[in-house]
Protein backbone atom coordinates (compact mmCIF):
# COMPACT_ATOMS: atom_id res chain seq x y z
CA UNK A 1 0.00 0.00 0.00
CA UNK A 2 1.28 3.85 -0.79
CA UNK A 3 1.86 5.78 2.25
CA UNK A 4 0.31 9.51 2.18
CA UNK A 5 3.42 11.39 1.95
CA UNK A 6 3.34 14.95 2.83
CA UNK A 7 4.99 17.67 0.68
CA UNK A 8 6.10 19.70 3.90
CA UNK A 9 7.95 16.46 5.10
CA UNK A 10 11.54 16.64 4.71
CA UNK A 11 14.04 15.11 2.46
CA UNK A 12 16.45 12.17 3.63
CA UNK A 13 19.59 12.17 1.88
CA UNK A 14 22.67 10.00 3.07
CA UNK A 15 26.18 9.16 1.82
CA UNK A 16 28.97 7.22 3.36
CA UNK A 17 30.15 10.59 5.02
CA UNK A 18 30.78 14.25 4.26
CA UNK A 19 31.23 13.90 0.33
CA UNK A 20 27.28 13.91 -0.12
CA UNK A 21 27.25 17.25 1.25
CA UNK A 22 28.05 18.19 -2.33
CA UNK A 23 24.35 16.89 -3.54
CA UNK A 24 22.74 18.06 -0.60
CA UNK A 25 24.26 21.55 -1.28
CA UNK A 26 22.90 21.58 -4.72
CA UNK A 27 19.01 19.94 -3.42
CA UNK A 28 19.37 23.62 -1.35
CA UNK A 29 20.38 25.53 -4.32
CA UNK A 30 17.83 24.31 -6.45
CA UNK A 31 14.68 23.65 -3.99
CA UNK A 32 15.28 26.02 -0.90
CA UNK A 33 11.94 25.91 0.59
CA UNK A 34 12.64 22.02 1.38
CA UNK A 35 13.86 20.67 4.68
CA UNK A 36 16.83 17.95 4.59
CA UNK A 37 17.85 15.13 7.18
CA UNK A 38 21.43 14.35 5.96
CA UNK A 39 22.76 11.42 7.11
CA UNK A 40 26.74 10.37 7.25
CA UNK A 41 28.67 7.05 7.84
CA UNK A 42 31.69 8.83 8.91
CA UNK A 43 32.10 5.21 11.18
CA UNK A 44 32.36 2.98 8.41
CA UNK A 45 33.46 5.26 5.28
CA UNK A 46 34.93 4.34 2.95
CA UNK A 47 32.16 2.43 1.05
CA UNK A 48 33.75 2.14 -2.32
CA UNK A 49 36.44 -0.40 -1.68
CA UNK A 50 33.39 -2.45 0.34
CA UNK A 51 31.42 -5.71 -0.90
CA UNK A 52 27.80 -4.75 -2.32
CA UNK A 53 26.28 -7.07 0.59
CA UNK A 54 28.32 -4.73 3.37
CA UNK A 55 27.29 -1.35 1.43
CA UNK A 56 23.56 -3.03 0.70
CA UNK A 57 23.48 -3.63 4.49
CA UNK A 58 24.64 -0.42 5.78
CA UNK A 59 22.04 1.58 3.25
CA UNK A 60 19.38 -0.35 4.81
CA UNK A 61 20.21 0.56 8.17
CA UNK A 62 20.36 4.39 7.18
CA UNK A 63 17.09 3.93 5.04
CA UNK A 64 15.15 2.92 8.47
CA UNK A 65 16.72 5.60 10.59
CA UNK A 66 16.19 8.65 7.93
CA UNK A 67 12.30 6.83 7.84
CA UNK A 68 12.35 7.36 11.58
CA UNK A 69 12.11 11.29 10.51
CA UNK A 70 9.31 10.57 8.26
CA UNK A 71 11.30 11.79 5.17
CA UNK A 72 8.95 11.82 2.31
CA UNK A 73 11.65 10.81 -0.24
CA UNK A 74 15.42 9.49 -0.15
CA UNK A 75 18.02 10.88 -2.35
CA UNK A 76 21.06 7.89 -2.44
CA UNK A 77 23.93 10.24 -2.76
CA UNK A 78 26.95 7.55 -2.37
CA UNK A 79 27.88 6.96 -5.71
CA UNK A 80 28.72 3.52 -4.63
CA UNK A 81 25.39 2.93 -2.67
CA UNK A 82 23.68 4.21 -5.36
CA UNK A 83 25.69 1.66 -7.92
CA UNK A 84 25.03 -1.51 -5.42
CA UNK A 85 22.56 -1.10 -3.15
CA UNK A 86 20.15 1.62 -4.78
CA UNK A 87 17.69 -1.79 -6.91
CA UNK A 88 17.01 -3.86 -3.67
CA UNK A 89 16.12 -0.59 -1.84
CA UNK A 90 13.42 0.70 -4.51
CA UNK A 91 12.11 -2.42 -3.94
CA UNK A 92 11.58 -2.80 -0.01
CA UNK A 93 10.76 0.63 0.64
CA UNK A 94 7.05 2.49 0.32
CA UNK A 95 9.01 6.33 -0.30
CA UNK A 96 10.14 7.63 -3.50
CA UNK A 97 13.93 6.83 -3.89
CA UNK A 98 16.54 7.87 -5.89
CA UNK A 99 20.00 7.75 -6.95
CA UNK A 100 22.60 9.53 -8.54
CA UNK A 101 24.19 7.67 -11.13
CA UNK A 102 20.80 7.70 -13.64
CA UNK A 103 20.47 10.90 -13.47
CA UNK A 104 24.60 11.64 -14.08
CA UNK A 105 24.02 8.80 -16.98
CA UNK A 106 21.28 11.08 -18.67
CA UNK A 107 22.97 14.21 -19.17
CA UNK A 108 25.68 11.99 -20.29
CA UNK A 109 23.93 10.25 -22.98
CA UNK A 110 22.87 13.84 -23.71
CA UNK A 111 26.07 15.37 -23.83
CA UNK A 112 28.80 13.26 -25.65
CA UNK A 113 28.79 14.19 -29.34
CA UNK A 114 31.60 11.86 -30.22
CA UNK A 115 29.80 8.86 -28.33
CA UNK A 116 32.87 8.51 -26.36
CA UNK A 117 32.43 8.88 -22.59
CA UNK A 118 34.27 8.55 -19.48
CA UNK A 119 33.57 7.69 -15.90
CA UNK A 120 35.75 8.50 -12.99
CA UNK A 121 34.57 6.89 -9.82
CA UNK A 122 35.51 4.63 -6.72
CA UNK A 123 36.74 1.02 -7.33
CA UNK A 124 33.54 -0.70 -6.48
CA UNK A 125 31.36 1.80 -9.06
CA UNK A 126 33.94 1.44 -11.58
CA UNK A 127 33.53 -2.61 -11.15
CA UNK A 128 29.67 -2.61 -11.34
CA UNK A 129 29.75 -1.07 -14.64
CA UNK A 130 26.35 0.94 -13.44
CA UNK A 131 27.25 3.88 -15.53
CA UNK A 132 27.90 1.74 -18.17
CA UNK A 133 24.44 -0.20 -18.59
CA UNK A 134 22.34 2.60 -17.75
CA UNK A 135 23.86 4.64 -21.07
CA UNK A 136 23.80 1.65 -23.23
CA UNK A 137 20.54 1.67 -22.00
CA UNK A 138 19.80 4.88 -22.99
CA UNK A 139 22.30 5.03 -26.41
CA UNK A 140 23.88 1.49 -27.34
CA UNK A 141 26.02 2.67 -29.79
CA UNK A 142 28.09 4.81 -26.90
CA UNK A 143 31.08 3.23 -25.74
CA UNK A 144 32.02 4.07 -21.99
CA UNK A 145 35.17 3.90 -20.51
CA UNK A 146 35.69 3.47 -16.67
CA UNK A 147 39.02 4.51 -14.49
CA UNK A 148 38.94 4.04 -10.42
CA UNK A 149 40.57 7.08 -9.03
CA UNK A 150 40.44 5.70 -5.33
CA UNK A 151 43.04 8.85 -4.53
CA UNK A 152 41.04 11.74 -5.19
CA UNK A 153 38.56 10.74 -1.76
CA UNK A 154 41.32 11.23 0.87
CA UNK A 155 43.05 14.13 -0.94
CA UNK A 156 39.82 16.06 -0.96
CA UNK A 157 39.02 15.37 2.92
CA UNK A 158 42.47 16.56 3.02
CA UNK A 159 41.47 19.39 1.52
CA UNK A 160 43.81 19.73 -1.09
CA UNK A 161 41.09 20.61 -3.79
CA UNK A 162 43.47 23.05 -5.65
CA UNK A 163 47.04 21.62 -4.82
CA UNK A 164 50.36 20.62 -6.92
CA UNK A 165 49.84 16.65 -5.36
CA UNK A 166 46.31 16.57 -6.60
CA UNK A 167 47.37 18.29 -10.36
CA UNK A 168 50.01 15.26 -10.26
CA UNK A 169 47.28 12.34 -9.48
CA UNK A 170 44.88 13.87 -11.92
CA UNK A 171 46.91 13.79 -14.43
CA UNK A 172 48.44 10.53 -13.79
CA UNK A 173 44.58 9.22 -13.75
CA UNK A 174 43.41 10.91 -16.43
CA UNK A 175 45.70 10.74 -18.94
CA UNK A 176 44.39 7.41 -20.73
CA UNK A 177 41.20 9.23 -21.04
CA UNK A 178 42.65 11.80 -22.90
CA UNK A 179 44.38 9.53 -24.90
CA UNK A 180 41.49 7.72 -25.85
CA UNK A 181 39.52 11.00 -27.15
CA UNK A 182 36.24 11.23 -24.85
CA UNK A 183 34.55 14.13 -25.16
CA UNK A 184 32.24 14.29 -22.18
CA UNK A 185 33.51 12.90 -18.10
CA UNK A 186 30.91 11.97 -15.70
CA UNK A 187 32.17 12.92 -12.29
CA UNK A 188 31.17 9.15 -10.58
CA UNK A 189 31.77 10.03 -7.04
CA UNK A 190 30.45 12.71 -4.64
CA UNK A 191 34.03 13.95 -3.38
CA UNK A 192 34.86 15.07 -7.29
CA UNK A 193 32.93 18.07 -7.56
CA UNK A 194 35.03 19.88 -5.29
CA UNK A 195 38.00 18.90 -7.40
CA UNK A 196 36.26 19.90 -10.66
CA UNK A 197 38.72 22.63 -11.75
CA UNK A 198 41.84 20.58 -11.90
CA UNK A 199 39.98 18.08 -13.62
CA UNK A 200 38.51 20.29 -15.83
CA UNK A 201 42.37 21.83 -16.63
CA UNK A 202 44.02 18.23 -16.89
CA UNK A 203 41.28 17.31 -19.49
CA UNK A 204 40.97 20.56 -21.42
CA UNK A 205 38.13 22.38 -22.41
CA UNK A 206 36.85 20.71 -25.03
CA UNK A 207 35.66 17.79 -22.44
CA UNK A 208 32.57 18.36 -21.05
CA UNK A 209 32.39 17.41 -17.32
CA UNK A 210 28.65 16.10 -16.16
CA UNK A 211 28.15 16.48 -12.47
CA UNK A 212 25.80 13.85 -11.20
CA UNK A 213 25.10 15.48 -7.72
CA UNK A 214 23.46 18.71 -9.90
CA UNK A 215 21.68 16.41 -12.30
CA UNK A 216 19.87 14.64 -9.48
CA UNK A 217 19.21 17.83 -7.49
CA UNK A 218 17.20 18.86 -10.85
CA UNK A 219 15.58 15.14 -11.29
CA UNK A 220 14.71 15.41 -7.59
CA UNK A 221 12.82 18.54 -8.23
CA UNK A 222 11.06 17.43 -11.15
CA UNK A 223 10.10 14.28 -9.21
CA UNK A 224 8.75 15.76 -6.47
CA UNK A 225 6.42 18.31 -8.77
CA UNK A 226 5.14 15.63 -10.74
CA UNK A 227 3.99 13.90 -7.46
CA UNK A 228 2.70 16.76 -5.67
CA UNK A 229 5.54 16.76 -3.16
CA UNK A 230 7.59 19.76 -4.09
CA UNK A 231 7.19 22.27 -0.79
CA UNK A 232 6.05 26.06 -1.90
CA UNK A 233 6.42 27.63 0.96
CA UNK A 234 9.63 28.72 3.18
CA UNK A 235 10.12 26.86 5.89
CA UNK A 236 8.79 28.61 9.53
CA UNK A 237 11.58 30.50 10.97
CA UNK A 238 12.81 28.85 14.38
CA UNK A 239 11.89 25.81 12.25
CA UNK A 240 14.66 23.23 12.16
CA UNK A 241 15.56 23.27 8.38
CA UNK A 242 18.71 20.89 7.79
CA UNK A 243 19.27 18.57 10.19
CA UNK A 244 22.88 16.31 9.97
CA UNK A 245 23.24 13.21 11.09
CA UNK A 246 26.98 11.24 11.43
CA UNK A 247 27.92 7.68 12.41
CA UNK A 248 30.83 9.44 14.18
CA UNK A 249 33.47 12.55 14.29
CA UNK A 250 30.48 14.99 14.79
CA UNK A 251 32.55 17.95 14.84
CA UNK A 252 35.13 17.09 12.53
CA UNK A 253 31.97 16.42 10.33
CA UNK A 254 31.12 20.18 11.08
CA UNK A 255 34.13 21.53 10.27
CA UNK A 256 34.68 20.00 6.81
CA UNK A 257 30.68 20.50 5.92
CA UNK A 258 31.12 24.18 6.59
CA UNK A 259 33.51 24.41 3.98
CA UNK A 260 31.30 22.83 1.66
CA UNK A 261 27.82 24.22 2.79
CA UNK A 262 27.80 27.86 3.53
CA UNK A 263 24.19 28.19 4.64
CA UNK A 264 25.89 27.76 8.39
CA UNK A 265 25.56 24.01 9.26
CA UNK A 266 24.18 25.16 13.23
CA UNK A 267 24.81 21.28 14.75
CA UNK A 268 25.98 17.79 13.39
CA UNK A 269 24.62 14.80 15.80
CA UNK A 270 25.96 11.43 16.39
CA UNK A 271 23.74 8.50 16.44
CA UNK A 272 24.86 4.77 16.76
CA UNK A 273 23.85 3.60 13.08
CA UNK A 274 24.13 -0.34 13.91
CA UNK A 275 20.78 -0.35 16.19
CA UNK A 276 18.82 0.43 12.93
N1 LIG B 1 30.62 8.61 -1.39
C1 LIG B 1 31.44 7.70 -2.14
C2 LIG B 1 30.96 7.66 -3.59
O1 LIG B 1 30.36 8.59 -4.10
C3 LIG B 1 32.91 8.06 -2.06
C4 LIG B 1 33.55 7.82 -0.72
C5 LIG B 1 33.54 6.36 -0.33
O2 LIG B 1 34.28 5.55 -0.90
O3 LIG B 1 32.77 6.02 0.56
O4 LIG B 1 31.16 6.68 -4.25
Amino acid sequence: MEQILSAEAPIGVFDSGVGGLTVAREIMRQIPNEKIVYFGDTARVPYGSKSKETVTRFSRQIVRFLQTHHVKTIVVACNTASAYALEDLEKEIDVPIIGVVKPGAKAASAATRNGRIGVIATEATIGSRIYSQYIKKINPNVAIYGKACPLFVPLVEEGLWEDPVTDEIAKRYLNELIDINIDTLILGCTHYPLIRSTVARVMGEDVTLVNPAYETARELKEMLERKGLLKETPVALGENKYQFYVSDGAEKFKTFANSIIKYGILSAKTINIEEY
